[in-house]
């Protein structure tokens, strides 16, 4: 008897971390989709700010910010982890409030591959500027602490 509660029990909670584990990524780590493309968003942007001080990489620098802009796009339909975590009547309008953000990260990143193509590098330093400020009071709003 105690013996079948056990393994009813190890069945349920094999199938719960089965459960929680599809919201993750289909690569079995604990990285979300939209984890997946922030990842990109920060190791391009890494070398973008780099790249963006050098007038001769403006090329190079255009095509990661077409990079980081293609990821950007990738992300506004995935909603941030941290949703679960609000309450049940918050959580349309934190989603709401993370696409708006989401939407002018997608026209900085719009207006800084085209600066660079136009090779002005005072607008596209501006821009870079833009994003890191965003960066931070985005992810203070709709990235879960725990995770920094
Ligand atoms: C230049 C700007 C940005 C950079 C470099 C950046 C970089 C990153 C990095 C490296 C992570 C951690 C990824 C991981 O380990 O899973 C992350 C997570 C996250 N970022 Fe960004 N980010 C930027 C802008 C934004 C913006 C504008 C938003 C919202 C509109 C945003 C929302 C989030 C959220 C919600 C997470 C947590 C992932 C999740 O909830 O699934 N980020 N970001």
């Amino acid at each position: 008897m105690k013996l079948r509660f056990l393994l009813t029990l190890s069945i349920l909670l094999g199938s719960f971390t089965g459960l929680t584990s599809t919201s993750a990524s289909a690569n079995g780590d604990d990285h979300t989709e939209l984890g997946e493309q922030m990842e990109v968003i920060g190791k391009t942007f890494r070398s973008l700010r780099r790249a963006v001080r050098d007038p001769a990489k403006n090329a190079e620098a255009a095509e990661m910010a077409g990079k980081m802009l293609a990821a950007a796009q990738a992300s506004i339909d995935h909603d941030p982890m941290w949703t679960a975590d609000q309450p049940a009547d918050e959580q349309a309008d934190f989603v709401a409030g993370y696409k708006k953000e989401m939407e002018k990260f997608i026209q900085l990143l719009t207006d800084l591959k085209a600066a660079l193509e136009a090779d002005d590098n005072e607008k596209a330093n501006e821009i870079v500027g833009a994003l890191r400020d965003q960066q931070r009071s985005s992810h203070k709003a709709y990235k879960k602490p725990d995770e920094d």
